[in-house]
């Protein structure tokens, strides 16, 4: 049979998806030491309130027959997003109404939409791309535009911090944002090197969008009010000129894929009409478990009290673990200001990030290798690229123990 071009680029096996089957087959296979995905944790007390929200549904009459025999509108469920629009102006005074809200089947799908929206052809013939200011960005984006050639980026200014850390910035003084952008997006924290952009960094961006007239995109899947992964003081940011995607993923619903959208009335409203036409409405399980918490306000004290401090003490503690072990391997590792993940650099590394993954496949670890991580950079050749990988915490404390001890040993081997 032949595939269209639609069924072609999306049939390309790109090679995150090769890794991401890799990633799956691990995770069946038993013994790997799964450091790679991005997988939340389960967090006890986190699923005991859902567990406990489902029974008092199910034991609601018509309780269980509404949760899953009723679609919600194509914007989503509208109790929810009222709830949340209220919520937000009382925890931030932002200026929310449920007209800037649209929820979407995960947020992957709301950033595809948007990217699509913004950039690719555009009406008088011309095309934009999507920029990212900072690379490296989250690996998901990399393959969510329509047309090839989709998005631009730039590298980084790097700060190094004492011996062991070191800190990403965006590069204002680089950051030359023509007409052909469309839109620029930043996660915040960000997938994969627990960055988060500082707020002057935001403001400034902001302001360099605003004048463009296009969107700043800010995925907050890591992000406030929820799930609050983020180990720094960093203010919650919003403007009518920027579009916050939230996630209920992270909170630790990753399965019931609840992606939140707030954006102006017009963005939200298209992408209800988009949701409409691909897939009719996005699934009212995530929301309708969530309400509560979202109408209490509780989702915001699990997220500050619960789920951030489960966190950041992994966080510090797989950091201390390298510490030890690292001896004297030139390796530096991005300050753990948030999400989920270490971001090692191995400065002159003997081999390939690509190749290291590989070896540490061969024992039993696995990792993601960086080279990943720099989408809108393809073409450019830059060592960085292949000195870094990414290393999740989230797993139980004895596999990424073992983990690190692995990775740390193959490497002191490499530099031999
Ligand atoms: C930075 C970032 N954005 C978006 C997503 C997508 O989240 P969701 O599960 O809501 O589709 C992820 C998932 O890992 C992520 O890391």
């Amino acid at each position: 049979m032949t595939l269209s071009k639609f069924g072609k680029k999306f049939t390309r096996k790109a090679g995150i998806t090769q890794l991401m089957d890799d990633l799956g087959s691990a995770m069946a296979g038993g013994d790997m030491l799964m450091l790679g995905g991005g997988n939340p944790a389960h967090i006890p007390e986190v699923q005991q309130r859902f567990r406990k929200r489902m029974e008092q549904i199910l034991a609601e009459p018509d309780g269980f027959e509404t949760l899953i025999g009723n679609y919600d509108g194509s914007r989503g469920n509208e109790a929810f997003i009222e709830a949340l629009a209220t919520l937000l102006q009382d925890a931030f005074g932002w200026d929310v109404t449920p007209k800037n809200i649209a929820l979407t089947n995960g947020a992957q799908s709301g950033l595809c939409f948007l990217f699509n929206l913004f950039a690719g052809e555009m009406p008088d013939g011309s095309k934009k791309k999507v920029l990212f200011p900072l690379t490296p960005e989250y690996i998901g984006y990399a393959d969510a535009g329509l047309t090839d050639d989709f998005f631009a980026a730039r590298r980084p200014s790097i700060e190094l911090l004492g011996d062991r850390l070191f800190k990403y910035h965006v590069n204002f003084d680089e950051l030359e944002v023509g007409e052909d952008i469309g839109a620029l997006c930043v996660s915040r924290p960000t997938n994969p090197t627990g960055n988060v952009l500082t707020d002057a960094e935001i403001l400034h961006l902001d302001a360099i969008a605003e004048d463009r007239g296009i969107p700043l995109i800010i995925d907050g899947a890591y992000g406030t009010p929820f799930p609050n992964i983020i180990f720094e003081d960093a203010r919650p940011f919003w403007s009518p000129n920027t579009i916050l995607t939230m996630s209920l993923s992270k909170f630790g619903l990753p399965n019931l894929r609840t992606g939140i959208v707030i954006a102006p009335e017009q963005i939200a409203s298209a992408i209800g009409e988009i949701n409409g036409v691909l897939s009719l409405a996005p699934g009212g399980v995530g929301p309708k478990l969530a309400m509560d918490m979202v109408r209490s306000g509780e989702i915001m004290t699990i997220s500050k009290e619960i789920i951030q401090p489960f966190y950041k003490q992994k966080a510090f503690q797989t950091l201390e673990l390298f510490e030890q072990h690292l001896g004297d391997v030139p390796c530096r590792i991005h300050k753990p200001e948030g999400a989920l993940f270490l971001w090692l650099w191995f400065r002159e590394l003997p081999c390939t990030a690509a190749k290291l993954y590989e070896r540490l496949k061969a024992r039993n670890t696995l990792v993601v290798p960086g080279s990943f991580f720099f989408p809108g950079l393809e073409n450019e050749y830059w060592q960085h690229k292949h000195e870094c990988i990414r290393v999740t915490y989230a797993q139980n404390e004895q596999t990424v123990a073992r983990g690190v001890e692995t990775i740390c040993d193959e490497v002191k081997r490499l530099y031999g």
